[in-house]
């Protein structure tokens, strides 16, 4: 049986192959005195639990630009903050972005709390984000446990359960590694090693500082690692999207009730879908007559469903009563708040609303 893999390895590794991103502080730096800056570490972990960090990289630096300081992002205007967040999706998690920046500054005067625990009682900060914010900004020695990290430690430990059954195991395995010592660098160095050389699939073990304590590696193959509960289908869900162009080239916008799914997001008019339930598909659901021709149908991928939007376009007057919308010129759609379902739905049906 492989000995127990050693923080230090990992920290080695760390510093001379560590991913770098913009709201890390680099040894370097820290060695000049600078410390990481808790609204930056909270922010970028926020959006990190919505993509890669690749597409993080480019809506940090604009979170950043536009409020540099969390008493910045508290006094913004909520509509501008959906905006900035349009296309990383779950805007439940934008709106509690607003509200947890409100109540650093209301309950913590501007400055986030540096415990687990007080970073818990915040809006949208849960045990994952309070434990990453902890051990990187406050170097707490707080286990702190994303997918890629869980991969790493199943494969290490060889543990056979399956996820999400599994995580209590792991999160224990983990909590015997985690150093007093720089805890926030080996949290990262965890996800570094997860996400470059531990990897699903085809893991470069010939390069990894901790194959030599690795049971999967030496016992079996990683590849098998973590074990996965089988995941049920998701199901399929269908509705329609109109769009309507007038002879200015607007297009008919309008916003979304504010509970729910992408709640308070712009929208075109689009017959109702949700996780449970259909919406109509063909043209008979259009929010008023006109020439409706089909623009074929888009797929987006949500968590709990997958949606298949038939796309309508017509070309109208654009004085026609607009109810509960307004007409926004084609060129200014990438200042609205749309989700990138919408966004799909529109390039079907004008090919290059979004291209600049
Ligand atoms: N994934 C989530 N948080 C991360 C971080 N701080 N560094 C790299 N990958 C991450």
């Amino acid at each position: 049986m492989p000995s127990s893999p050693k923080p230090a390895d990992l920290l080695a590794w760390y510093d001379r192959h560590r991913r770098e991103l913009p709201w890390r502080v680099t040894p370097d730096m820290r060695a000049a005195g600078v410390i990481a800056d808790p609204y930056h570490v909270w922010l970028s972990e926020i959006m990190l639990q919505q993509t890669t960090v690749q597409a993080v990289k480019a809506y940090f630096e604009k979170f950043v630009r536009l409020w540099p300081t969390v008493r910045d992002l508290a006094s913004a205007d909520t509509e501008d903050v959906m905006k900035a967040w349009a296309g990383l999706g779950y805007y439940a998690r934008a709106r509690n972005l607003k509200k947890c920046a409100e109540a650093v500054v209301a309950e913590h005067g501007g400055r986030f709390p540096e415990t687990v625990e007080a970073l818990k009682t915040l809006p949208g900060i849960g045990d994952y984000t309070s434990a990453a914010v902890a051990a990187i900004a406050f170097d707490e020695a707080a286990p702190v446990m994303d997918g890629n990290v869980e991969r790493v430690i199943s494969r290490i430990f060889m543990v056979e359960d399956a996820l999400p059954t599994a995580k209590p195991v792991m999160r224990a395995h983990l909590a015997t590694l985690t150093p007093a010592k720089r805890p926030g660098d080996f949290a990262q160095a965890m996800m570094d090693l997860g996400a470059t050389i531990c990897t699903p699939r085809r893991p470069a073990c010939a390069l990894c500082p901790w194959r030599d304590h690795c049971r999967a590696f030496h016992e079996s193959d990683p590849e098998f690692y973590p074990v996965k509960a089988e995941k049920k289908a998701r199901p399929v869900r269908q509705g329609a999207a109109f769009v309507a162009v007038d002879g200015e080239g607007r297009v008919l916008l309008r916003k979304r009730i504010e509970s729910g799914l992408l709640g308070g997001m712009t929208e075109v008019p689009t017959t109702q879908w949700n996780s449970n339930r259909d919406g109509g598909a063909d043209v008979s659901y259009a929010p008023f007559a006109a020439e409706w021709k089909s623009c074929g149908t888009i797929i987006h991928v949500f968590t709990h469903f997958e949606l298949r939007l038939s796309v309508y376009r017509a070309d109208v007057d654009g004085s026609r009563d607009k109810d509960d919308g307004w007409w926004e010129p084609v060129t200014n759609l990438d200042g609205e708040a749309l989700p990138t379902v919408m966004k799909k739905a529109i390039s079907a049906a004008i090919p290059d609303a979004f291209k600049k």
